[in-house]
């Protein structure tokens, strides 16, 4: 007979769970049977003590299959990716459609902002019109129709995962590799891709401090996904600094728009294509790096990507224009601040977890899970790790909207960046880790 203490404590005590006890533990709380203080507890006590590979897999798997599971069209290999969360990342605005330019289906299920990191839907969100909640036959015949669909995660879909991902967040339980392992799979898995890429972010902005702790967390999302008969890989990419120029929401669709438009970063041109060419080796489009990202790099230049793109936000009710005229077409925060140099030198530190505070300081997230997001604001970073300054040089662009929240924000980005004599710039790409001969 399940008991719900005994539980807790088991866990408390460093002792391992059933299978049959997880599975129970999740029905129940998605039920509504367990308080959240006991959840909290459980979560604690699994934060500190760990799970082993049984327990994660059991754990993943009642997760997964606690509401619907998209089934996608019979003879499609979907692919889906996954950040493990970061700051500037708009890589799946540019990977998702060029993924599917090259005749990959993308089954992409995204989240919301989440703490100081930014999420996908909110982004998407800037642009008028467009519906980031699709019911499952929209999804479905959408990748059958077009190749690609991009949603925020539904009520029915792992529900349970929706629960505990909300008390995580404000239990202090989110660094946790095998709560991050569960909460991300069991995600891919009721979205019902085949194959997964999974971009692992190491850094200051990001929940895996150290590349150790990323290594770690690339390990478990692979074996993981093994363990529910997905293909998986993983790209561990630098979160030291914000990627790409812009941190916010239209913003970040702005740059992602000048990417797949032949312009852009370097930065968020090089991680979105080299994701993109690693979906399509996920996804068996072809089983040799060298000839995906040269298919990758083709179909940005003659802009069959922002075509895709387009095709998708016309589909979930957004004004394509927006691809050919997005100044016009995204809102814009009303004022503008600049910060600059205080002296000359080079930048040795450009904080992404600073500036991910000082954006959701301006507007563009939430403290709270009823908070409204302002999609007009945001940072422009100028300067990069290892760039030269000269005293007085733009550092920063700020966009907002009310002086309060440019008051609160100000201090952050002060005290983000710092001028030193000599800095290394960073690399962006640390290694890829994969479970599948290449
Ligand atoms: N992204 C998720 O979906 N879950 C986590 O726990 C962390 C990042």
């Amino acid at each position: 007979m399940f008991n719900i203490l005994d539980f807790i404590e088991l866990k408390r005590d460093g002792h391992r769970h059933s299978s049959e006890d997880l599975h129970y533990f999740v029905k129940s709380v998605l039920s509504g049977q367990i308080p959240d203080y006991q959840i909290s507890a459980w979560l604690m006590a699994a934060f500190i003590r760990g799970m082993d590979d049984e327990e994660l897999r059991d754990f993943t798997s009642a997760l997964a299959f606690s509401g619907d599971v998209f089934r996608l069209s019979a003879g499609k290999r979907a692919v889906d990716k996954h950040s493990t969360g970061g700051v500037g990342d708009k890589t799946t605005l540019i990977a998702a459609p060029l993924a599917a330019s090259c005749g990959l289906p993308v089954a992409k299920l995204s989240g919301c902002a989440l703490g100081f990191t930014g999420g996908t839907v909110d982004k998407l969100k800037s642009i008028p019109g467009m519906n980031m909640h699709l019911d499952t036959d929209q999804f479905i015949r959408q990748i059958d129709e077009i190749g690609i669909a991009i949603s925020g995660h539904s009520l029915h879909l792992a529900p349970a995962e929706g629960k505990f991902y909300a008390l995580r967040d404000v239990t202090g339980t989110v660094p946790s590799l095998p709560l991050i392992a569960s909460s991300i799979v069991s995600k891919k898995i009721a979205g019902g891709a085949d194959a997964f890429v999974f971009d692992v972010k190491c850094g200051n902005g990001a929940f895996m401090k150290t590349e150790g702790q990323a290594r770690a967390l690339c390990a478990a999302l692979i074996s993981l996904s093994a363990a529910m008969a997905k293909r998986s890989m993983c790209v561990i990419s630098d979160m030291e600094q914000p990627l790409g120029r812009w941190v916010g929401n239209s913003v970040e669709v702005l740059e992602a728009l000048q990417v797949l438009s032949g312009a852009g970063p370097s930065d968020t041109r090089e991680l979105s294509a080299t994701i993109a060419a690693e979906m399509l080796m996920a996804g068996g489009i072809t089983d040799n790096i060298d000839s995906a990202s040269m298919i990758v790099a083709g179909k940005l230049d003659d802009k069959s990507a922002l075509r895709k793109f387009a095709e998708m936000i016309s589909c979930q009710g957004g004004d394509p224009s927006v691809c050919g005229d997005p100044e016009s077409i995204l809102p814009r925060a009303a004022h503008e601040k600049i910060v600059t140099a205080p002296r000359e030198g080079v930048i040795g530190r450009m904080d992404a977890l600073t500036i991910g505070i000082a954006a959701r300081a301006l507007g563009g997230g939430r403290t709270r899970g009823d908070d409204k997001i302002d999609q007009s604001v945001g940072i422009g970073v100028l300067k990069k790790i290892g760039d030269a300054v000269s005293n007085g040089e733009p550092i920063f662009e700020i966009r907002y909207n009310r002086d309060e929240q440019l008051n609160s924000a100000l201090p952050h980005l002060i005290s983000a960046f710092s001028v030193a004599e000599f800095a290394e710039k960073r690399p962006l790409i640390l290694d890829r880790v994969t479970s599948y001969d290449r």
